[in-house]
C-alpha cells in the first residue's frame, strides 16, 4: 500500500533550511510514502470573519489536507515557538468549526535548527496545537536536527551518512505509523 504524505514547511524564507531537509526527506523516504508539499505562504492572516465564506486560496488548502492520508511538519524554531506562517496555516485547516482538516489525520513532527536543541522547543509547543486539533501524532521517534553548514545541500543531498541514516530510520518509523493508524481509523472514517 502507499500513502500519501502532505507537508508543510514552517518557513517561508527562500533559502530555509527547513526546506532543504524537506527535500532531503522526500529523497530519503521508503518508496510505500507519497511525499508532495501542501504550501502555506500564500495563505492570508485567518479570521473567523472567514468562516463563512473561505477565500479559494485556503479552500484548497483545506482540500489539499483532505486529499492526502498523512501530514508532516518540517519547522523551524522562531523566538522559541511555532513560526507564525505554520501557526496561521494550522489556524486556517482547524476551521470553519466542525472542519476541522486535522481530525483524525495522523502527523509527525521534524525540524531543523542551527542550534544545539534543534526545534525542540517549537515542536513541543506544536505537539499540544496538534493534539487539541484531534491529530493523532507520532510519539517517537523523535527528531531534532542540528544543521551544520553544509549538512543538506539545496537538491536535499545529505552529506552526513549518519544524519542520512537517522533520517531514513525516522521515515520508516513515520510510515509504519501512518499505517498503524489508518488501520484502526480507515480513511475519510
Ligand atoms: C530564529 N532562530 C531560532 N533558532 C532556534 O533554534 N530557536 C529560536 O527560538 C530561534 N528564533 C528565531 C527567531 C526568528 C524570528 C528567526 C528569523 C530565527 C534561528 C533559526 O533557527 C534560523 O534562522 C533557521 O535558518 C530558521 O529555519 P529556516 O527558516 O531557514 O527554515
Amino acid at each position: 500500500t502507499t500513502y500519501t504524505v502532505g507537508y508543510l514547511i514552517g518557513s517561508l524564507a527562500k533559502a530555509s533550511i527547513n526546506r532543504k531537509l524537506a527535500k532531503a526527506l522526500v529523497k530519503l523516504a521508503p518508496p510505500e510514502l507519497e511525499m508532495r508539499e501542501i504550501p502555506i505562504g500564500d495563505l492570508p492572516l485567518y479570521s473567523y470573519d472567514y468562516d463563512a465564506d473561505y477565500p479559494e486560496v485556503a479552500r484548497k488548502f483545506k482540500q489539499s489536507i483532505a486529499d492526502v492520508d498523512a501530514i508532516l511538519f518540517v519547522t523551524p524554531e522562531y523566538n522559541r515557538s511555532i513560526p507564525g506562517a505554520l501557526k496561521n496555516a494550522i489556524d486556517w485547516a482547524s476551521r470553519p468549526w466542525g472542519q476541522n482538516s486535522f481530525a483524525r489525520k495522523p502527523s509527525g513532527l521534524i525540524g531543523t535548527s542551527p542550534g544545539a536543541i534543534g526545534t525542540a522547543v517549537a515542536q513541543q509547543q506544536l505537539r499540544g496545537v496538534l493534539c487539541f486539533c484531534n491529530s493523532p501524532l507520532m510519539n517517537t521517534v523523535e527528531a531534532y536536527i542540528q544543521f551544520k553548514p553544509g549538512l543538506i545541500d539545496d537538491e536535499g543531498v545529505v552529506s552526513n551518512d549518519d544524519t542520512a541514516e537517522f533520517l531514513r530510520n525516522y521515515l520508516s518509523e513515520y510510515a509504519q505509523f501512518v499505517k498503524r493508524v489508518l488501520t484502526v481509523l480507515p480513511r475519510g472514517g
